[in-house]
């Protein structure tokens, strides 16, 4: 069969690329849909059990650090469009150790544009599109909302790899004429959430009635999207964001961390018939993270206006989705939970 685009998803096996590969593969049988990953820790191909075998779906598994391998696949697949999310994800884990953060993140991603330039040469009507976070504008006050004007302040390991490789994005934009486009979304949720994360952290615990660790006080803000409909603002600006352009993604969904963890035990109280306020028992204030950005929230008035695209469900409804899910998956939760995971838990939060 012809298709009329090739596109290489990278990082797809991970959480919020496996409901991007999932969405592109169901929704456009037009387009060959090649998903690039490595399989780290947080890269799991039974996320993608219920696309494996369609038509349209590839898999390599590579890393973006090897341009020898990135080469050998656009050839191979002739590559036409790239949406890239691989990446290594988790704040507490680039404060630990950010050199990982900083070869996949920043170099990894520069490989990828190599890969595109020499693919593409200045031959028009591609897309590089470029995958970010709300993290690389630094951290709010109480007032204000980033928009995409707000500059640049990133201020983890993470944030900083992020920022650096939006920069490198540019960049290739500006001086090379690379296709690209780019969004920076606030925090995600949903199923195929690896639990080291907030959400499916404090869910796996109050499943196995174990300790919620809250960082500090419990008063740091996320602005929280249900993954699908970040899926859904990729899908959008890949097909028709303006070329090097970037485009904020969110649901202006602010919620301090202690509201919510208190909101998904009263929610699991309720699921899993315990008493209520059976499960908030298991709060435990914890030693505050480093350099702990106080607040993130999101205009996403350019995404809206000039595309469209709006969040599809409340937060309310996207959580008890999620935490449906987990109860009806616990085999998928003790398989990511099993092996290395346990070293990773007992250290953060064990001490040990
Ligand atoms: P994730 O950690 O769940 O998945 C990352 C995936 O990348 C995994 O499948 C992993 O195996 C793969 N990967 C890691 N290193 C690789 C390498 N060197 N080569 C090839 N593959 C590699 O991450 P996620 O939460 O799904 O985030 C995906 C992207 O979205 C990231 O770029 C992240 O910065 C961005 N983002 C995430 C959020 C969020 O709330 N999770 C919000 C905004 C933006
Ligand atoms: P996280 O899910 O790691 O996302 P990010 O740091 O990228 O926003 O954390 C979300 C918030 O929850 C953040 O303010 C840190 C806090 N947090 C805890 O209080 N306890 C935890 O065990 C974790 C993982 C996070």
């Amino acid at each position: 069969m012809e298709f009329s685009k090739h596109i290489l998803i990278t990082g797809g096996a991970g959480f919020i690329g496996s409901h991007l590969v999932r969405r592109m593969v169901r929704n456009y049988p037009s387009y060959l849909i090649v998903n690039l990953d490595k399989l780290t820790y947080a890269g799991n191909l039974e996320n993608l059990s219920d696309v494996a075998d369609a038509p349209n779906y590839r898999f390599e598994k590579a890393d973006i650090c090897d341009p020898a391998a990135l080469k050998a696949i656009f050839e191979k697949h002739q590559i036409t469009d790239v949406i890239h999310l691989a990446a290594e994800s988790h704040v507490d884990r680039s404060i630990e150790g950010p050199m990982e953060f900083v070869l996949t993140n920043v170099v990894g991603t520069v490989n990828l544009l190599e890969a595109a330039r020499a693919a593409w040469q200045n031959e028009a009507g591609h897309v590089f599109h470029h995958v970010s976070t709300d993290e690389v504008y630094g951290s709010l006050g109480e007032e204000g909302l980033f928009t995409e004007q707000t500059a640049y302040d990133p201020r983890s390991p993470y944030s900083a790899s992020k920022a650096s490789s939006d920069h490198f994005v540019r960049a290739y934009f500006h001086t090379y004429g690379l296709p690209v486009k780019m969004s920076n979304c606030s925090n995600n949720y949903g199923s195929h959430h690896f639990p080291e994360k907030l959400i499916p952290l404090m869910i796996h615990n109050i499943v196995n009635e174990k300790p919620l660790p809250v960082y500090g006080k419990g008063d740091n803000i996320r602005d929280w999207l249900w993954v699908e409909d970040h899926a859904s603002a990729i899908d959008t600006i890949f097909h028709n964001g303006r070329l090097g352009e970037s485009y904020n993604v969110g649901g202006l969904n602010e919620w301090t961390n202690i509201e919510l963890v208190r909101f998904l035990c009263s929610l699991l109280d309720r699921k899993l018939g315990r008493a209520s306020g059976s499960s908030e028992q298991l709060i435990t204030y914890v030693t505050d993270r480093a350099g702990h950005d106080k607040r993130y929230a999101i205009d996403a008035t350019k995404l809206e206006t000039e595309l469209g695209w709006k969040p599809s469900i409340t937060f309310e409804e996207g959580l008890e989705r999620t935490v449906d899910w987990y109860l009806a998956n616990q085999a998928w939760v003790e398989k990511v939970t099993s092996g290395a995971y346990q070293d990773y838990y007992n250290h953060m939060y064990l001490g040990r």
